[in-house]
């Protein structure tokens, strides 16, 4: 079942009723301002960082779903109603909620008014834009009153949800025309403030909690709403909020028009104040003033879009298959960003207050949006690796705001350090900027002992080449990958972190799937030794890659029969093999030694993929692993904490099913990489919105897998690394359209009815138009032509000296 559409021409989705399965929501802002809104006008807004400035409040994990956002109220007589449906629930004559890129969309009707409202983050200012255009669409004259509503946080999300003592006192705002000021804490170590305006006189306003609401009132039947009339409260202390009113009479068909701002402001320390303890506004009028007219906001969201016009140009798809068209040219894409940006900080899920940027994660991302913005994602390359340790290892996350490693949760986790080779490469593939390897870059923030990016890359690898364990396999540490897997944990209280309780490091729990990334990214960092001239090292890195191969493939090791091992524990045992009882076969090792090549001439990885298809495989995607641990393993940790089927206990973790696919590519079977691409894929679960329930436009980290009573139930949307690796396998090894370090390589592995299809691809300023003649083959390349000349292999060679580049691939 499905409660809305696609609208691909617009890059929307199009939501026809509010009473989505679960909140269904939308990111506003690229840069350092941000919104979260849902469907019917929840969520909240923050400044660069979700945690510590935070302009308006959200209330998690409560009920009913999805409370507190930024609200219009219409009174129409004796009815009161929002265009979002929420927070009054008043019942709409009609509902529609657009979601596009990086704006949303409302329109709510009732009684003959329509409500129409605009939001977005404009390209280049720190606020929020609402245009909210009301209608008389009845045939009498419409007196009705507008009434809009935010709730400020108190800046640091953490405290205001806890420092109740204290931030009761400490609520102050200041208003002067239109503009209701949110300023607590200005007084003292703050230089920022925040404003909520209107582009209109307006009859009254509200800024104190209680006044608008009323005691024991709610959102839903705010007193001063249903009174008609805002009481022009000045908040002190208790909760600040900002409240418009607005008395409008419209005649038969006519349309008025209001444009209101949220905005930040940051003042120069020796220029917070106007007089005695009156703020400066000036730049708060100025930044209004850039937003009050229509004209003026139909000119910033005319250039938000061609911002998105401009990136989404750089990979675009036309296939005869929709739903990969607006993936690849939209959504996906979409996501990549929105991660980039957040990271795993704030969505309906992630509190914003958590945890800090993932080294992994951000790693991870980059293989997503480097085509996008190559420059930003160079900027992050050298932030992240400035956290490295100078023996390669990584701290497993860093703080957004300071750029420092977090000592909280350490470091440790065995895998980490590849990840910087995988987004580095990403990177130098992408632009050819070999550049950034010569970057001097501190390790561990120390200017001091900072070394080039080259050098970074060397230690990650070789921490991991000379950190092995009894079978000569990577040790494991902390966790890989899959977080949930702690072999040296052995936490048995609540409380204790399940990752950095106990040893936490040990010299015996090995990891299969770290064996694999070795060989992958210790063969793409071999390139990049060639690249540096530094043959003799890349010969060594070869040799060692190589001993890891054969590791990987020995029945004494990686090898399980069917299947490859997932890891040895703590006591030297197996997980994941046919001798355990529960957790016999994981998804991690096969997915990810598969893409790295290891087994593709023995037999072993189409044995180890069919494996993967017979144990792991359901509808709705394929689990983590099989069977379920019904028991908790101390010796495993995290993993067997969750109930059967879900999270790492057996669910569908969306982010490897793509190394699933991926690997599947690579041996060449197409029909079995889109069935596993198109199982998770948002645009086919569409159809099921009511089983999955999150957003149908977006992947979710997470769906319960077969054991679960949810089974098919997606949790966790928008903030996961799905959204960088489904891109990377539908538009790099399905499509086919991979950059090397050489130049583009084209080389698809599509299944067998997918049809002829191009590709338009903006590499290094040069723009490749690729039709591809399918003949109904699977994978493989007969014949590559480059402006008319055959060329061999699938590489075409770079060449800077064109604009454009036509390419005819005829697979066969
Ligand atoms: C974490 C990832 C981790 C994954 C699997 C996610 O929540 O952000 O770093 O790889 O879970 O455990």
């Amino acid at each position: 079942m499905k409660f809305g559409h696609f609208d691909d021409e617009h890059r929307e989705y199009v939501i026809e009723t509010p009473k989505t399965p679960l909140p269904w929501i939308n990111y506003l802002g690229s840069k350092e301002f941000f919104t979260l809104i849902s469907n019917t006008c929840g969520g909240y807004t923050f400044y660069k960082d979700a945690k510590l400035l935070r302009l308006t409040r959200y209330r998690y994990n409560d009920v009913p779903m999805d409370i507190n956002g930024k609200y219009f109220y219409i009174k129409d007589g004796d009815t009161v109603w929002n265009p979002g449906w929420k927070p009054t629930q008043t019942d709409l004559d009609e509902y529609e909620c657009r979601h596009g890129i990086g704006y949303s969309k409302f329109k709510g009707v009732k009684n003959g008014v329509r409500a129409d409202v605009l939001t977005f983050v404009p390209v280049n200012d720190n606020c929020e834009v609402s245009k909210l255009v009301v209608t008389n669409d009845s045939s009498e004259e419409k007196n009705i009153s507008i009434f809009s509503y935010v709730e400020w946080c108190l800046w640091n999300a953490d405290d205001d949800s806890r420092n109740f003592q204290r931030n009761f006192s400490t609520g102050e705002v200041e208003v002067k025309g239109s503009a209701i000021y949110h300023k607590t804490e200005y007084r003292e170590r703050r230089n920022h403030y925040a404003v909520y305006s209107v582009n209109a006189p307006i009859t009254a306003f509200d800024t104190a909690r209680d006044s608008f609401l009323g005691l024991y009132h709610y959102a839903g039947n705010p007193e001063a709403v249903l009174n008609g009339k805002l009481t022009n409260s000045m908040a002190s202390g208790w909760s600040p909020i900002a409240a418009h009113q607005l008395d409008v009479t419209l005649k038969p068909g006519e349309s008025k028009s209001y444009v209101f701002v949220l905005g930040y402001i940051e003042n120069p320390v020796e220029d917070k104040w106007e007089s005695h303890n009156v703020i400066n506004k000036k730049p708060a009028e100025a930044l209004l003033a850039k937003y009050d007219t229509d004209a003026k906001v139909d000119a910033a969201f005319a250039e938000l879009n061609d911002q998105w016009d401009k990136l989404l140009n750089i990979y675009t798809v036309d296939s005869s298959n929709d739903k990969v068209n607006r993936m690849v040219n939209i959504w996906n894409q979409y996501q990549c960003m929105v991660t980039f940006n957040m990271s795993r900080s704030a969505s309906y899920y992630e509190s914003g207050i958590g945890r800090g940027m993932g080294f992994r994660d951000s790693c991870q991302d980059l293989l997503g949006f480097v085509h996008l913005i190559p420059d930003r994602a160079r900027e992050r390359i050298i932030d992240i690796a400035s956290t490295q340790f100078e023996d390669g290892r990584a701290y497993h996350q860093y703080q957004p705001l300071t750029k420092k490693g977090n000592s909280d949760i350490g470091s440790g986790f065995g895998d980490d350090p590849l990840w910087l080779i995988a987004g580095t490469s990403a990177y130098i593939r992408e632009t050819g900027d070999a550049t950034i390897l010569d970057e001097m870059v501190p390790f561990d923030n120390d200017a001091s002992v900072a070394q080039t990016l080259m050098e970074h890359l060397r230690r990650s690898f070789g921490y991991v080449d000379t950190h092995r364990g009894p079978h000569r396999l990577p040790l494991i540490g902390r966790a890989d990958w899959n977080d949930c897997l702690n072999l040296n944990c052995h936490s048995t209280q609540p409380g204790e972190s399940f990752q950095t309780f106990g040893p936490s490091e040990g010299p015996v729990a090995e990891s299969v799937f770290i064996g694999g990334m070795f060989v992958k990214y210790g063969n793409e960092y071999a390139d990049l030794c060639d690249l540096k001239g530094l043959t003799d090292e890349a010969a060594k890195v070869r040799a060692s890659v190589a001993e890891m191969n054969e590791i990987l493939l020995d029945s004494n090791a990686g090898w399980d029969g069917e299947w490859f091992v997932r890891a040895y524990d703590s006591y030297g045992n197996k997980v994941g093999s046919k001798e355990c009882e529960e957790g016999k076969i994981f998804i991690e090792p096969q997915g990810f030694c598969v893409l790295a090549g290891v087994g593709t001439e023995t037999g072993q990885a189409q044995k180890a993929l069919d494996s993967v298809k017979e144990h792991l495989d359901t509808k709705y995607g394929v689990m983590i692993l099989q069977p379920a641990y019904t028991v908790y393993h101390e010796e495993l940790g995290e993993v067997s904490s969750y109930p059967p089927g879900y999270k790492e206990n057996a669910g569908i973790f969306c982010h490897n099913n793509p190394w699933v696919s991926i690997a599947e590519t690579v041996i060449g079977r197409g029909d079995r990489a889109f069935e596993v691409y198109k199982k998770t894929c948002p645009a086919y679960t569409e159809e099921i919105s009511e089983i999955h329930r999150t957003e149908p436009y977006i992947y979710c980290q997470m769906v319960a897998g077969a054991d679960a009573k949810f089974h098919g139930e997606g949790k966790n949307s928008w903030l996961t690394g799905t959204a960088a690796w489904t891109f990377v396998n539908i538009s790099q090894y399905i499509l086919g359209v991979y950059p090397t370090l050489k130049g583009l390589s084209v080389d698809p592995c599509v299944p067998a009815d997918f049809g002829d299809f191009s590709v338009k691809r903006i590499y290094r300023g040069v723009e490749y138009d690729i039709t591809v003649k399918q003949n109904g083959a699977q994978k493989g390349v007969k014949e590559l032509i480059v402006d008319g000349a055959k060329i061999d292999g699938t590489v075409i060679p770079y060449d800077a000296s064109k604009k454009t580049v036509k390419v005819e691939v005829v697979m066969g």
